[in-house]
């Protein structure tokens, strides 16, 4: 990112303004327009099924604003990402996964004893109940790390239900604290079941990222000292996928919170909603593809694929719903990625510089440029983590790690707005009409 910030365009509210909709028969009703900060305006069309008996219809969500927020915004055009109005390069380079935890939940960047005390609180919450270690013993070792995270994340609230009034601010502050701090305990509990290893304690002299890394490659027989790089690496890994505005996983949190669920319950529903290769499992398919891809005369081949409307293969780590540039997270990930491979004497990759290989050709292509199809977040992380020593299969769980921190943000957000109400969508019926029961010997 250059020194200059980019200017994005600010709205004034114009409180009267409104749009005009004349309906089929005749008759005319008006929406209101709202005004956001930065973004699209929005038609406000709550009452609209009350005015006219009619829905709207958005399969996808392409057009439609399902809240307000204050947490993030994305420019997609533009490639421009924004927590609480600050840059994500700014806080990819600069900033603590922490203080980016704290920006992300209260709204501000915290002075120092902010992040301390916040960092405390975090920190004393690391551990899990001891009893917490039996739900792994029910996988099979080789289950899939996110099947482990969907199941020992829901199973939180058995610990912490009856201690939860979400209707009490302070206990949703604890809920916070607790999710934010036990997310990476449970996550490399996840990694270390899956290669029989034992599980290693959190230790309350390490950073955040430090810990993470230490519960993950730590084992009894030996002192295991975290690298720097692979620190420093890990923490903007997770500030680059801490939050993004209303994405499916995010939606998932905010709809299932929506009914007064315990928070812990709604993780697990985003640690389930991330798990497809369309959202947060695109790290994980994007390696799994670069490897299958395997040398760059191959990469035609694969572009051709792509591209068939009959073949199902799509180039992951590649498109995005609000992107229409590059994602400005894979452009910090695809140099986090190459400095990875740098101190680990490994940036002679083959899949390094396959990767940038197919980004190179791929961005040159029609059906690509057509389409504004560009690198997102998914397509540097997983060559990063791979050199890092993870297994492909844990990508996506080191990706729910990351967009825990988003998630618990946006349901605190929703829960603690003054008129909070259940989502629930309705829809386009298309199927049979009234019909009468037939009893089973007249079919
Ligand atoms: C994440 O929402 C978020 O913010 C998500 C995320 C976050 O931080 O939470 O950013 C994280 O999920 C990133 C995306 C990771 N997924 C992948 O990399 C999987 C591959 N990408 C595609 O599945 C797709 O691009 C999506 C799912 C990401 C977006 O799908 P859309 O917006 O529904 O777009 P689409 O499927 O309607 O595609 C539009 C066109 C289609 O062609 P036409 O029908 O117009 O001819 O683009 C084509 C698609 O076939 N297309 C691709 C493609 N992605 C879209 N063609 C080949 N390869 C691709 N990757």
């Amino acid at each position: 990112m250059s020194n200059e910030l980019p200017s994005i365009p600010v709205h004034t509210s114009s409180p009267d303004e409104k749009a005009t909709l004349t309906m089929p028969n005749g008759q005319t009703i008006e929406l209101p327009v709202l005004a956001p900060t930065h973004g699209p305006k929005v038609l406000n069309v709550s009452a609209l099924y009350k005015q006219t008996g009619y829905f709207t219809y958005d399969p996808g969500f392409l057009s439609t604003a399902s809240c307000d927020s204050q947490i993030t915004f994305i420019d997609g055009e533009r490639g421009i990402l924004l927590h609480r109005g600050y840059p994500i390069e700014e806080l990819a380079a600069q900033a603590s996964y922490v203080e980016v935890a704290y920006l992300l939940l209260y709204g501000k960047l915290p002075n120092q004893t902010e992040l301390v005390e916040f960092g405390n609180q975090v920190t004393y919450h690391t551990m899990v109940h001891e009893q917490f270690k039996q739900f792994f013993q029910g996988y099979r070792r080789d289950a899939h790390p996110m099947a482990l995270m969907v199941g020992t994340v829901g199973a939180l609230s058995a610990f912490y239900h009856e201690s939860l009034d979400i209707n009490d601010a302070a206990a949703r502050e604890i809920a916070t604290h607790r999710i934010v701090a036990k997310m990476p305990t449970i996550c490399a509990m996840a990694y270390k079941y899956s290669i029989g290893h034992p599980f290693v304690y959190p230790r309350n002299d390490l950073d955040y990222a430090s810990n993470f890394l230490h519960m993950c490659f730590s084992v009894p027989a030996e002192e295991y000292k975290v690298s720097p790089t692979l620190a420093k690496a890990m923490n903007r890994f997770l500030i680059l996928h801490a939050d993004h505005e209303q994405n499916a996983s995010a939606a998932t949190v905010r709809i299932s919170g929506s009914s007064q669920a315990n928070p812990y319950a709604c993780i697990a529903a985003g640690c389930a909603s991330l798990w497809g290769p369309a959202h947060g499992g695109a790290n994980e398919a994007a390696l799994r593809m670069l490897f299958e891809i395997g040398t760059k005369d191959r990469i035609p081949e694969y572009l051709k694929r792509a591209k068939d409307k009959d073949d199902p293969f799509r180039l992951m780590g590649f498109g995005h719903r609000v992107y229409k540039n590059y994602d400005p997270r894979a452009r910090v990930l695809r140099e986090s990625c190459h400095e990875v491979l740098e101190e680990l004497g490994k940036n002679n990759e083959p899949i390094f510089a396959l990767a940038v290989e197919l980004e190179r050709i791929a961005l040159e292509d029609d059906y690509f440029q057509q389409r504004k199809l560009f690198p997102n977040v998914d397509f540097y992380s997983g060559i990063m983590l791979h050199a890092m020593g993870f297994p492909t299969s844990m990508f996506p769980a080191l990706f729910a790690l990351g967009r825990t921190v988003g998630w618990i943000s946006q349901w605190k957000e929703m829960i603690g707005e003054p008129n909070q109400r259940i989502a629930r969508p309705r829809q386009r019926y298309t199927g049979e009409q009234i019909r009468r029961y037939v009893p089973t010997n007249d079919r």
